[in-house]
């Protein structure tokens, strides 16, 4: 039966993984997947989750299946995260959110559902994009294509060139928009620019996919909200993606959403129907603990306080990361201005570093990042971030 079947390239991201375990030098570094590690280079179980976990051990619920969209209490949640406690959004019951297994597991599911909606639509993502991306929306039966984004000459978005191919789209196109830590340039669009995207998408007609899988790391919950309050604002029909995997750092309980806002109470209604028969048909209904965990933290007004200091305390980490490799490169005697990662939002600073560098900074240092030069600031600590910067200086300096 498998006689024909070819080897498989290793995932761009998580195959890292793979190869960073087997790697037996204790120096190693892992700056290829997007997980937050702690100053002690490990990944931390927030205090917040901790407590509503203990609670829900001593309760001992059972285990019966959810309903297909996961439970109530977990999309009341989501949509008060995404778009506000009492806005008008989450009271007019115009919005359907299905709890899904993460960030990827919501794409994948909105990804299906407009394939059967519409097949023959095209699905325009950034460039360069979360290496997942295109990927998942051809899995899903689509054509993918890019749309300009990321300029290497500023490290900015080349926002007159991505305005410009937005507004020159067929009506009914797809467009995945990185609502804010862009990955992986970590080039953000400014509260401006949003505004233009949203009317682009109106002129033209267009079909936004929102993908939040950062939400609270770059300027906190609310502020990082700007381009889902601007879409919401705007009254037209939207998708996001969201995931509590790096905010809540629950990444292997698979805890995201999809949220759908449509037209009416009416519409969401019908489209709700429709998402149920794509969930149950790829995985029947979602799993319980994170889920319930997420929803528990977002419910107790104690916890959810706690929870946001846990995130600042992260973000604020990887922020004093940034500014500490480009201290320590200069210190290494790096001529090349690195300032640029002070400036780029969420997990991840695109370096510039080419496939040469980044193979040489595994085989030369066991120091592992994503071929397109995409390092994840994350995994700097105070014990690593010298030879991470040593490495760096030495493949740069050539
Ligand atoms: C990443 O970009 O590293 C993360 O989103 C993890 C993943 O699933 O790729």
């Amino acid at each position: 039966i498998f006689a024909a079947v070819e080897m498989a390239p290793r995932d761009p991201i998580l195959g890292l993984n793979e190869a960073f375990n087997a790697d037996t030098r204790a120096t190693k570094v892992n700056l290829g997947v997007g997980v937050y590690y702690d100053d002690n280079g490990k990944i931390p179980l927030l205090a917040a989750v901790k407590a509503a976990e203990k609670a829900r051990l001593e309760a001992m619920p059972p285990r019966g299946y959810q309903p297909i969209e996961g439970p109530a209490i977990y999309g009341q949640a989501v949509q008060n995260l995404l778009f506000g406690a009492g806005s008008e959004l989450t009271e007019s019951g115009r919005v359907v959110t299905a709890q899904a297994l993460g960030g990827t597991g919501a794409l994948r599911i909105g990804a299906d559902f407009l394939h059967r909606m519409n097949p023959n639509a095209t699905v325009y993502i950034s460039d360069p994009s979360w290496e997942n991306h295109r990927a998942l929306f051809e899995a899903a039966g689509f054509k993918v294509e890019n749309y300009p984004y990321y300029d290497p000459t500023t490290r900015g978005v080349n926002f007159a060139a991505m305005k410009a191919f937005l507004l020159g789209l067929e009506a009914g196109s797809i467009i995945v928009l990185h609502a804010c830590c862009h990955n992986p340039t970590g080039a953000d669009l400014s509260d401006a620019q949003w505004g233009e995207v949203v009317e682009a998408c109106r002129e033209r007609g267009l079909v936004p996919f929102l993908d939040m899988a950062y939400q609270g790391f770059a300027e906190g919950i609310d502020q990082d909200a700007v381009a889902v309050n601007l879409f919401s604002a705007s009254g037209l029909q939207f998708f996001v993606s969201s995931s509590f995997s790096k905010s809540f750092s629950l990444y292997g309980e698979r805890v995201g959403a999809l949220s759908i806002v449509t037209a009416s109470k009416e519409e969401a209604g019908r489209v709700m129907s429709q998402l149920k028969r794509v969930i149950r048909t790829n995985y029947s209904n979602p799993q319980i603990h994170g889920g319930a965990i997420v929803a528990a933290v977002l419910s107790s007004p104690e916890l959810r306080q706690q929870w946001e200091d846990e995130l600042a305390g992260m973000r604020d980490r990887i922020r004093a990361m940034r500014s500490g490799l480009v201290e320590q490169l200069k210190a290494k005697g790096v001529e090349q201005d690195f300032s640029f990662v002070i400036k780029q939002r969420g997990m991840f600073s695109y370096t510039g570093l080419s496939a040469a560098q980044v193979e040489q900074l595994k085989n030369d240092f066991g120091i592992y990042a994503v071929s397109t030069g995409r390092i994840c600031l994350a995994a700097l600590n105070s014990k690593n971030i010298g030879y991470v910067a040593e490495a760096i200086a030495a493949v740069v300096k050539g």
